[in-house]
């Protein structure tokens, strides 16, 4: 952690934490409410395949927010997948980033899952630079398909 950032708390996402979260969806591309956010924590509470943890810098409070789930398909095990990560564009480099990845990552060993991964635009390229800096290949290139119904 660089000088600026002295002390750190990483720990599980709670209800008063969702307006800074909504914030940094905003800054990651997914613009969200704070009403949002609190309906799609509630709407998790209790569900064991997903978690979401923040960080919270002393004196700054939640600075980054880390979403992390369970993911089974009939043609693989169960393996974790990072399904959101930001940390705030004032204090990115300072280490938030891989300490909420490995925060997500104890989530899922202790869940006894052996993989973890994630899909990122690629037009992303910084944050490809900071997930290969903490061990992630890249496995394929996909084209992901929508249809409003
Ligand atoms: C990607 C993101 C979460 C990284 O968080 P961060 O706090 O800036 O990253 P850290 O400071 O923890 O960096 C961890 C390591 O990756 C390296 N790294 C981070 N960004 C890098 C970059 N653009 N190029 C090269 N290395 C990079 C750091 O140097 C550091 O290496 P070290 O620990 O060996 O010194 C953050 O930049 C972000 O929120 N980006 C915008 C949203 C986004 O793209 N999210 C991911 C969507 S898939």
């Amino acid at each position: 952690l660089t000088r600026a950032i002295t002390s750190v708390e990483v720990r599980a996402a709670r209800k008063d934490d969702a307006e800074a979260i909504a914030r940094l969806a905003g800054e990651l591309g997914y613009p969200s409410t704070t009403a949002q956010v609190v309906e799609r924590l509630k709407a998790n509470e209790g569900n064991p395949r997903q978690a979401a943890f923040v960080a919270v810098a002393q004196g700054r409070g939640v600075v980054g927010w880390i979403h992390v789930s369970q993911v089974s398909t009939l043609g693989s095990d169960p393996r974790a997948e990072i399904t959101g990560l930001v940390v705030d564009s004032e204090i990115r480099g300072a280490g938030l980033g891989r300490l909420l990845v490995e925060r997500g990552e104890t989530w899922a060993r202790e869940r006894g899952l052996t993989s973890i991964g994630l899909h990122s635009n690629t037009i992303r390229e910084q944050a490809h630079e900071f997930y290969l800096r903490l061990g992630y290949a890249v496995t394929k290139s996909q084209k992901v398909f929508r249809k409003t119904l």
